[in-house]
């Protein structure tokens, strides 16, 4: 592995962010002049538009629209459009108590959200791999370049993973829930919660007129080291999203 890929491929923290800006020569850590990633104490960061909560479509037509779509259109999703699908997925929707969107058993929040972004996967942002952070609402890069073709091959071959705009990878660190409530929170509490999880992202990218499409076939610890997760992290889903073809 060469330096620039093992530095590639290093989550970053604040001193591997530092390390990478200086021994790719640049003095912000952005690969493009106008890039959106900002360096925040030492991570580099992207920031989300802040999520409408009064979009115009019923829930119930959301509902009754909803399908598994496999076809994108070859276009970039918006910034804007992310910020809500990742809003929908694990966004923080009580400030006070830190409660999301979706329900958590104990309100241990389990899951971790990473965005595989393509190319040109959304607007103005390069393509890499991203993890979304609640609490700022904003992306943390992990990796950069497109891992898209590698994450197909992980999801066996599967051609939406490869076609989207994005994957939204979900995954979960079930010792957060075991913790509290054994082994019942690793069988059950935290699949349960990875499908309210999709659910969320299945209505939002309705309500948006964008696609997607639940994957649960997939090579776990090939998708788990595309994504840059730590060990004790399982994938649990892969949603490719992308423009309505
Ligand atoms: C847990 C789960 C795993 C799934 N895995 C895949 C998958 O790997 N590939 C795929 O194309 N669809 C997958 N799907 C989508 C289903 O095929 C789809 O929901 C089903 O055909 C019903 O269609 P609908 O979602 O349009 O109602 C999965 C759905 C669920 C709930």
């Amino acid at each position: 592995m060469t330096l620039r890929r093992l530095l590639r491929r290093t989550t970053v923290s604040g001193l591997a962010a530092g390390i990478v800006s200086l021994l790719l020569g640049r003095g912000n850590a952005s690969a493009r002049d106008d890039s959106p990633l900002q360096v925040r104490e030492g991570i580099e960061t992207v920031s989300l538009p802040p999520p409408e909560t009064d979009g115009d479509v019923a829930v119930e037509r959301a509902i009754a629209n909803r399908r598994s779509r496999r076809e994108y259109a070859a276009t970039p999703i918006t910034r804007r459009e992310l910020s809500q699908l990742l809003w929908a997925v694990q966004g923080i929707t009580d400030p006070e108590s830190g409660y999301r969107a979706a329900p958590s058993a104990g309100a241990r929040y389990p899951l971790e959200v990473y965005v595989v972004v393509g190319d040109p996967g959304v607007d103005g942002l390069d393509a890499g791999v991203y993890r979304y952070r609640p609490e700022p609402h904003d992306l943390a890069l992990s990796a950069r370049g497109n891992v898209q073709a590698e994450l197909r091959a992980a999801a066996v071959g599967q051609e939406p993973v490869g076609r989207a705009a994005i994957d939204v990878v979900i995954c979960a660190v079930d010792e957060r829930t075991t913790r509290e409530y054994g082994e019942r929170g690793r069988l059950r509490y935290v699949p349960m919660e990875a499908g309210h999880v999709g659910e969320n992202l299945y209505l939002q990218a309705e309500a948006l007129d964008l696609s997607t499409v639940a994957i649960g076939s997939f090579r776990d610890r090939r998708v788990r080291t595309l994504v840059d997760a730590s060990p004790d992290c399982r994938p649990l889903y892969i949603y490719p999203v992308g423009a309505r073809a």
